[in-house]
This record gives C-alpha cells, sequence and structure tokens, in this order.
C-alpha cells in the first residue's frame, strides 16, 4: 500500500535472509533490514537474556518483552508495549526499524503497538540486546553507549537490574527534557500494566527515594547521607551488593552492582502487596532466593506516627512517642493507637530566639524527617555550627542535621514546619537536632524519649565571645551520643534491644559542682548521692558507686539496662548511666521532698503527713515491692529496704530506689546464701543477719519493719535490743494484744486516724515480722490485705532477740557499721 515496491522486495529477501541465519545461530541484533517476527526470539551474546513476544500467566495478550533465558519460570525485566497489548494469539506481529530509525512493534494489522520516540537522525540503524538485559538502539557502526540513540534502560517496567539507573536527568545526551526512570509496578502477575504504585526519586532539592500508591507517598528510604540513604537500616551481614548515588546538578541516580559479577539479582516492585524486594538466583536450587523487602516493618509506613512524632520498634509492633519537648495532639486518641494526629509542641510559652527556652534537642539514630520542604547546604563543608546557627536565625526552621554524615559529619540540612515520617533505627540514622523549648524539656526529663539528650543553645549574638566559647565547650562536654545496648529475651521468639543513655563523667562531674559536699543528698549503702543540674536545667540525683562491684563491666552495664527497663510509679526512673575504668555513676530523677526518713522521724516534718498520706505511702511501697519481686521480668530482691530509701516525689508519692543494685554491685544469685551481707542494721530479716540467707521474703520482713515504723514515726533501733520494750516489733505485737493502737500510732497524727485501719496495718505488719520466712505472707499477699476487709491470719508472736549478736562471729568476717542509719555494706576477709 504505502510501502514502495522496491522496498517490499528488499524486506522480502531480508526475510529469507534473517530465516536462514535464524537456523544456524540465535541473534541478539535486528536491523532495518532485519525485522523480528513473532516467535522469534533475540538473545543477548553471553545467552542470559532473552527479547520476544511472550503473555503472561494465562492471559491471551501478546507483550514485547525481555526475560532471564536460562531461568524457569519465565521471569519478565522489563516489558514494553505494557499499556498497549497485542490481542491475537496469531498474529503477523513483527519488531522492526523504521526509515526514521525508530523501533516499532507492528499488529497483525500492521498498526503500531508500541515505538521508540527518538528524534536523532542516523542511517544504519541497529537495535541489539545487549548482555546487561539492556535493549538499545544505535548506529550500527557507533558502539560507545552514551551515543545510543535510545535504551530500555532509561524506560523500566517494574525490574532494576545491576547497572540500570534509579532516578532523573535533567538534559540527556540525546537532547530529551526531564527524562525520569522510576519502576512501576505490574497490575498482577499476569497484567503488566501499568499499575498505581511506583517507586524513584522525588524531584526536591534534597532527593529522596520514594515509593507512592497512586498520588500517595507510601514509603521514604529518605535521603541519601553520605554512606547510605537515611531510613535504611545498617547491612548486619557483608553486603552482596555495591551501590552508586549520584547527584549533581544535572542527574540524580542510584544503581546497584553485585560485588561478585556471576551473581545474579534483579530488584523487583510488586503491586500485589505493596513491596520492593530484591531477589537472588540461587543456581543450585534453581530459585529465586528472596534477599530483601521494604517496607520491611510496621515503623516504615509513611507518617506513621504524624508529625513530631517518631516511630520506635518495640519487639515485631511499632511504637509512636512523641519528640522530647512535644506532646499528644489529641491525648485520647493517642493512647489509642491512633497516632494520625501527631505531636505539638507542649510548651505554650516557647517564643523564637527567647534565651535560655529557644533550643534544639538532639535525637541519634533517627531516619531524618521528610525533606519536601527543606534546604540543603550548597557546599558540603559547611559546619554543624553554621548549620544550627542557620537554622536559629529563621522562626520557621523546626530541625537541623548534617547533609553528610562521615567521618564527623558536614553540610547542612534545614527542615521547615512539621517534621514528618521520623523513625528510631537502632545502629543507623543520624543525629538531628530539633527546635524546642529547652527550658522545659529540663522539666520533663526523660519522660517522653530516653535517647534524648539536650544541648543547650540560647546564643544570641549580643553574649560576648567568652561566653560562647564557654557555652560551646560546655555543650560539647554534655552532647555524649552514646547509648549502651542490650539484647533482651522477653519470651521464647522475642529479643528485644533496650538501650540506655551514656552519660559522660565530665557532664557529669560538671553538674554536680565536681561531686561537692554541698552537693551530697546523702551517703547510701553503695556510695554517696548527689545533686546535680544537666545543662538544659534538668535536676538530677547521681550515685557514685563505691568500687565494690566485682562485675565485669559488660555484665554491671547489662544489669543497669535491665533496671532502667523496670518502670513502676514506686520506682525511681534511671536516666542513665556513666561508666568507666574509675568510676560507676547512676543518673535517677531528683525527688525533691527527698527520702521518708527525712520526715517520719522528724518531729516537725512528721505532721506533713497526715494518716491518708502514711497509708498512700505503705500502699505505695507495698505495690512498689509486689512489682520487684513478681511483675517485673526480673525477680528483684531489694535486700536495702529502709525509710532512707523511700524518696518522696511532688506530691509525697514514694518511690523505691536503689533497687536492683544489690544484683548490681554483688552479682549474686536470686536467691539464697551469701557470704556478703548487704542491707541495713534494723531492718534485716533474722535468717538473713545472722545466717546469710535472703530471699523475697526478707524483703518482706524490712517491708513490715518499715509499715510498722510509718505507723509510729519511730525508728527500729535493731534486733540488738536486749530490752523489748525498746523493740518496735515487741512495742507493736503487746499493744496490737490488748487492741490499743493509740500508744502505737504517731502521736502528731492526734484523732486523725481510723482506729480499725491501724489495727489492720499493725496487723499486717506484724504478719510481715514473723520469723520464719514461711509465715511472712508474699506481696501479692501483703497488697491484697492493705486494699480489702477481709480477715487475716493470725501472727505468730515475734521472737525477740534479746541478746546482742555479734554479726562477726557468723560470718568469720569483718563488718563496718555504726548504730545509726547507716548500710553494711563494705566486707572484707578477715
Ligand atoms: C481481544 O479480542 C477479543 C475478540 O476479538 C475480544 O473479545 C476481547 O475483548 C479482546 N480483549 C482485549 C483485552 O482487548
Ligand atoms: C489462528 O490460529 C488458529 C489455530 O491455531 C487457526 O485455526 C486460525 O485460522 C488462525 N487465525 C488467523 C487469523 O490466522
Ligand atoms: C488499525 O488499522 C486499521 C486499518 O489499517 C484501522 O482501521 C484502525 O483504526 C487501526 N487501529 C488502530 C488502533 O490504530
Ligand atoms: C515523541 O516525542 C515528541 C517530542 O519529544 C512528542 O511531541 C511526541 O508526542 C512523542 N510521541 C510519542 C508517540 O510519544
Ligand atoms: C507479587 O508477589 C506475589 C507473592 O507475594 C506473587 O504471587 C506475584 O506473582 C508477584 N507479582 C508480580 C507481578 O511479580
Ligand atoms: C493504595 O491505594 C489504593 C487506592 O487509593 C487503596 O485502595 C489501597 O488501600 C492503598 N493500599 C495501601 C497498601 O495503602
Ligand atoms: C563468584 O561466584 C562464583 C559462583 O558462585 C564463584 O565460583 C566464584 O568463586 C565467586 N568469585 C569471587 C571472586 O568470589
Ligand atoms: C484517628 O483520628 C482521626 C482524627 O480524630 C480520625 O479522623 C480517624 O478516623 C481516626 N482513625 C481511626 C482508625 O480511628
Ligand atoms: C511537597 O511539597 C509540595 C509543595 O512544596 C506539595 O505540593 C506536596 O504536596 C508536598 N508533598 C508531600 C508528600 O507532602
Ligand atoms: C567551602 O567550599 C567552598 C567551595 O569549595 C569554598 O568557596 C569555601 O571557602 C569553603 N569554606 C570553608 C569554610 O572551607
Ligand atoms: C525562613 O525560611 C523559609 C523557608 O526557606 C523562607 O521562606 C523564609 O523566607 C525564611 N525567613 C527568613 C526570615 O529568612
Amino acid at each position: 500500500m504505502t510501502i514502495p515496491l522496491p522496498f517490499m522486495l528488499v524486506m522480502i529477501i531480508a526475510n529469507l535472509l534473517f530465516l536462514s541465519s535464524k537456523i544456524s545461530s540465535e541473534t541478539n541484533t535486528i536491523s532495518q533490514l532485519q525485522p523480528l517476527p513473532d516467535g522469534t526470539t533475540l538473545v543477548s551474546e553471553d545467552g542470559t537474556f532473552e527479547l520476544g513476544l511472550f503473555s503472561p500467566g494465562s492471559s491471551t495478550n501478546r507483550y514485547l518483552g525481555i526475560w532471564f533465558k536460562t531461568i524457569k519460570p519465565k521471569t519478565v525485566v522489563w516489558v514494553a508495549n505494557r499499556d498497549n497489548p497485542i490481542n491475537n494469539t496469531n498474529s503477523t506481529t513483527k519488531l522492526t526499524i523504521t526509515k526514521e530509525g525508530n523501533l516499532v512493534l507492528l499488529n497483525q494489522n500492521n498498526n503500531i503497538s508500541w515505538s521508540t520516540n527518538t528524534t536523532t537522525k542516523a542511517t544504519n540503524v541497529v537495535a541489539q540486546l545487549l548482555d546487561t538485559g539492556n535493549l538499545v538502539l544505535r548506529d550500527e557502526e557507533d558502539n560507545n553507549p552514551p551515543k545510543f540513540l535510545w535504551q530500555s534502560f532509561d524506560h523500566p517496567s517494574d525490574t532494576l537490574l545491576p547497572g540500570m539507573k534509579l532516578g532523573w536527568e535533567k538534559v540527556t545526551t540525546k537532547g530529551s527534557l526531564n527524562l525520569n526512570r522510576y519502576l512501576t509496578a505490574w497490575n498482577n502477575w499476569e497484567d503488566p500494566s501499568s499499575g498505581h504504585f511506583t517507586y524513584g526519586f522525588s524531584r526536591s532539592t534534597i532527593p529522596e527515594k520514594q515509593m507512592w500508591n497512586g498520588s500517595s507517598l507510601f514509603f521514604r528510604n529518605g535521603p541519601w547521607n553520605g554512606i547510605r540513604f537515611s531510613g535504611t537500616p545498617s547491612l548486619k551481614h557483608r553486603p552482596l551488593f555495591g551501590l552508586t548515588f549520584v547527584y549533581n546538578a544535572d542527574e540524580c541516580y542510584f544503581q546497584f552492582y553485585p560485588k561478585n559479577s556471576s551473581l545474579i539479582s534483579r530488584i523487583v516492585l510488586n503491586q500485589t502487596d505493596y513491596a520492593l524486594r530484591r531477589f537472588v538466583w540461587v543456581e543450585e536450587s534453581q530459585k529465586w532466593k528472596l534477599y530483601m523487602t521494604v517496607p520491611g516493618e510496621y515503623c516504615d509506613e509513611y507518617n506513621h506516627c504524624g508529625s513530631f512524632g517518631y516511630c520506635a520498634m518495640l519487639g515485631k509492633f511499632p511504637s509512636c512517642k512523641c519528640l522530647l519537648g512535644f506532646e499528644p495532639k489529641s491525648p485520647q486518641n493517642w493512647v489509642a493507637s491512633n497516632w494520625s494526629q501527631g505531636c505539638v509542641l507542649s510548651s505554650k510559652r516557647w517564643r523564637c530566639r527567647e534565651k535560655d527556652k529557644d533550643g534544639f534537642a538532639l535525637f541519634s539514630n533517627m531516619k531524618v524527617p521528610d525533606t519536601n520542604t527543606s534546604w540543603i547546604s550548597r557546599y558540603s563543608n559547611m559546619t554543624l555550627e553554621k548549620c544550627k546557627e542557620k537554622c536559629w536565625e529563621n522562626c520557621s526552621c523546626t530541625a537541623y542535621g548534617s547533609s553528610d554524615i562521615t567521618g564527623k559529619g558536614s553540610g547542612c540540612i534545614l527542615w521547615f514546619g512539621d517534621l514528618l515520617d521520623l523513625r528510631l533505627l537502632p545502629n543507623a540514622g543520624q543525629d538531628i537536632y530539633v527546635r524546642v523549648d529547652i527550658s522545659q524539656i529540663g522539666a520533663k526529663g526523660g519522660s517522653t524519649s530516653r535517647k534524648v539528650l539536650v544541648v543547650v543553645t540560647g546564643i544570641v549574638s549580643s553574649i560576648i565571645a567568652i561566653l560562647v566559647i564557654f557555652v560551646l565547650v560546655y555543650c560539647n562536654k554534655f552532647r555524649s551520643k552514646d547509648v549502651m545496648k542490650t539484647k533482651v529475651k522477653i519470651n521464647d521468639s522475642n529479643e528485644e534491644e533496650l538501650e540506655l543513655p551514656l552519660f559522660d563523667f565530665d557532664t557529669i562531674a560538671f553538674a554536680t559542682n565536681d561531686f561537692s559536699s554541698d552537693n551530697k543528698l546523702g551517703q547510701g549503702g553503695f556510695g554517696p548521692v548527689y545533686k546535680g543540674t544537666l545543662p538544659d536545667g534538668q535536676d538530677i540525683a547521681v550515685k557514685r558507686l563505691s568500687q565494690t562491684s566485682t562485675q565485669g563491666l559488660t555484665e554491671f552495664k547489662n544489669e543497669v539496662i535491665f533496671c532502667s527497663k523496670l518502670q513502676h510509679r514506686n520506682l525511681v526512673k534511671v536516666l542513665g548511666c556513666c561508666i568507666n575504668e574509675q568510676e560507676k555513676l547512676l543518673i535517677y530523677e531528683y525527688m525533691p521532698n527527698k527520702s521518708l526518713d527525712f520526715f517520719l522521724f522528724d518531729s516537725s516534718q512528721s505532721k506533713l503527713l497526715d494518716w491518708s498520706k502514711r497509708l498512700n505511702i505503705i500502699n505505695g511501697i507495698a505495690r512498689g515491692l509486689l512489682y520487684l519481686h513478681q511483675d517485673s521480668r526480673l525477680r528483684i530482691i531489694h535486700r536495702d529496704l529502709k525509710a532512707s530509701n523511700i524518696l518522696l516525689d511532688n506530691d509525697m508519692n514514694p518511690k523505691i530506689s536503689d533497687f536492683g543494685l544489690a544484683r548490681m554491685c554483688r552479682g549474686d544469685q536470686n536467691e539464697g546464701n551469701t557470704s556478703r551481707v548487704v542491707g541495713t542494721y534494723g531492718y534485716m530479716a533474722p535468717e538473713y543477719a545472722i545466717d546469710g540467707v535472703f530471699s523475697i521474703k526478707s524483703d518482706v520482713y524490712s517491708f513490715g519493719i518499715l509499715l510498722l515504723e510509718a505507723l509510729s514515726g519511730k525508728k527500729n533501733k535493731g534486733i540488738s535490743y536486749s530490752n523489748s520494750s525498746y523493740n518496735l516489733i515487741g512495742h507493736a505485737w503487746r499493744l496490737w494484744k490488748e487492741c490499743t493502737p493509740k500508744e502505737f500510732i504517731d502521736t502528731c497524727l492526734g484523732d486523725s486516724y481510723v482506729i480499725s485501719e491501724a489495727l489492720r496495718c499493725i496487723h499486717i505488719g506484724l504478719l510481715c515480722v514473723q520469723h520464719l520466712p514461711d509465715d511472712r505472707p508474699n506481696m501479692t499477699s501483703v497488697v491484697v490485705m492493705l486494699s480489702s476487709e477481709s480477715v487475716l491470719p493470725q501472727p505468730k508472736e515475734p521472737v525477740f532477740l534479746t541478746e546482742k549478736v555479734s554479726v562477726e562471729e557468723h560470718f568469720g568476717q569483718k563488718m563496718y557499721y555504726s548504730t545509726n542509719e547507716v548500710t553494711i555494706s563494705k566486707l572484707e576477709p578477715r
């Protein structure tokens, strides 16, 4: 028809030639004279890839595609006419090259089903299937890749092969503008037409690898940070693949290559289950082995935790937290695990650039927030200090961080507005600094995120240079990024990684005025306790452990982390620790109301503890102890329960401190016999003081003493008193027998107490201090007894120790103690 006769003749001859050549060998090239009819294929020179027409699954549609020649079942890596199939099983379909030098797929009616669209003119054009799986259109004489007229690698389907670029080019060598290479999933396994699930680079100033479901962002790999894409976990194994990332004014792309070139691998986007997977071919089993899947975890879901929230995996489950300094926008939704609304700044008094209020908090191991509306420094040599200044100056800047984290980090990214899609990535991610009210996060210290350390800013240009330098030195001291980690087995199948901030020694020394005696709060069994104030204003209590630990450093760290995980409203919160060769420090939340003994045994202060407060304190201690004994993952025996170890918060709620220290510092078994006694004279159960046998029941004994002290306002003077009338237990026993609690109850309470309650408490106290451990109730029973009206068993008459017991004799060891309130902790072999 429109084809001139001579040309047709040439075509026929060419066809004949082609048929004859097909018999002799496979070909990898078609030319203008040699089209490729249906039923024949091109095979790359090394025999890896094959190009031809195929019908996926049960479909009758014909598609032009490329697949691995030797791999069964057929694994298609590229489809040409995916959105315009040829609907005819026995067609005279063919692939040919036009006069103009375009590759076209013609159906049985000679209609164009698919075509390349090159504008460059060339005379002798050939199409060749390369060993890489790339179908290229080129001048027959010119084998130089940059001169290719067209290549299938520029138009990916759903699969990325080694050497393929994923990304965009502003101006290609071929003159076509805005080439964007991204993956588009098949609609399903037998329909290669373009799905709505895509994967490629964003076109923003900070390109990110992103996955889209239609028009909604589904997953971000995050921007390149010099080592990896920000949202990628660090690789555990020696990687099988290398990758290239190029970003400049003209182009941005990502490429991967196997480190061993004989490895066959592909990355494919799948819309059936919304995943990107990397497979590796295993010759032995003749199977594709799954190597990696993204998104991999719930936390990968885009913006799972809303703005200013971040996602952390708790075992297999995602958990959202607000960044420190932020609180849930809707607390009701938040507790119901509907995190979509995210968090807002908790401080209502924050003012941009206000001294001592406006500052930045450091968050480590973070996948950086969405960079859609971010700014990046042009030069990669910009320092973090400069970056901070730049953020500080602009009131809509909400966070900053290094753009390249290799080495010490360099370059600068600023974020504006809401921070979206943050997540915690153990061993990966990077530091980012989020703008908060630093005066507030001090007060709330650690309640939202323990990983967060605070950096003070407030550097205003008006502050004289010396001060600036001072603050910078100060900041560096405080900026300890280290976090201790340990793996904890929750049950047989689940391990959880726990972590605890490691403070650096200089920071703590600074916070406590070099452990000055003015800052000393007290002296506990395991060392002195100091008050300190962190640079952000948060008050802390620091326990400087004496050199008693016999444990290895690692075991000790693990114990600390373990105990930091114990969380109960009646336990003091461990904020972190500091460990080096010489020093072991534990950092706790600071309790402004000191300890119970301060109130109880002081005639003026004890008036502040009315009856209901005392009952609340007794109940709180009981619940805290029950948690230690039973509810926590570790069975912890406190071994040094006493009034000075019960701290009081602002509302006079009791919090047990020093729990777990016996374990940490001694490394003893849970229950058993020890030659090293930790405990305090007066609170120690007889079997423990005398025989060194301890158990949860020895803690119950100490609780009983504590209870009696709280009721009477008197200190138990210990087991050595020969005159039982001075002995608190004996005293309680006698008055309980006579049903006259009045004499026992603290006189400063006057008549404000309820007699029946008081009697019940004394009764419970006496049950707890019974001589034989087996007779004493456990803490579960104690909690029940305290909160119910049930009938209580009769306590056995306590055995009064009428002789001073020499502990030395029993242990054959020397023991240092004084009769007033000092923990027996230092023991030395004689
Ligand atoms: C293919 O052709 C058959 C018959 O010509 C028709 O019934 C069918 O709908 C066509 N399928 C597609 C996908 O166009
Ligand atoms: C298609 O193929 C079938 C058998 O495979 C044949 O009977 C039929 O005539 C063919 N149709 C055309 C249009 O070639
Ligand atoms: C295919 O070719 C026929 C005849 O040449 C024409 O009538 C028809 O419109 C063409 N179809 C397409 C989709 O181009
Ligand atoms: C081919 O490219 C030109 C310009 O680059 C464009 O105008 C034209 O629509 C394209 N044709 C096809 C079939 O894609
Ligand atoms: C997508 O994955 C499913 C299994 O997860 C598989 O059955 C299906 O063939 C895959 N689809 C494509 C297009 O590869
Ligand atoms: C993807 O988008 C479609 C259409 O909006 C929606 O029906 C589907 O649930 C989305 N899939 C996922 C996994 O979000
Ligand atoms: C590459 O892999 C092949 C096949 O697994 C193996 O025989 C060869 O030793 C490997 N080469 C290197 C350098 O590891
Ligand atoms: C989460 O909260 C938002 C805002 O209140 C609401 O629109 C949405 O329906 C909630 N989602 C679920 C799953 O309850
Ligand atoms: C990115 O920012 C542009 C405007 O700067 C906005 O139109 C677009 O919706 C943003 N994309 C996302 C995913 O937020
Ligand atoms: C950073 O690099 C740019 C360009 O290479 C240079 O002009 C500038 O002086 C450098 N700045 C510093 C502080 O080194
Ligand atoms: C702060 O940054 C935003 C976003 O880059 C910009 O639009 C605004 O002009 C800047 N404001 C100032 C005061 O520089």
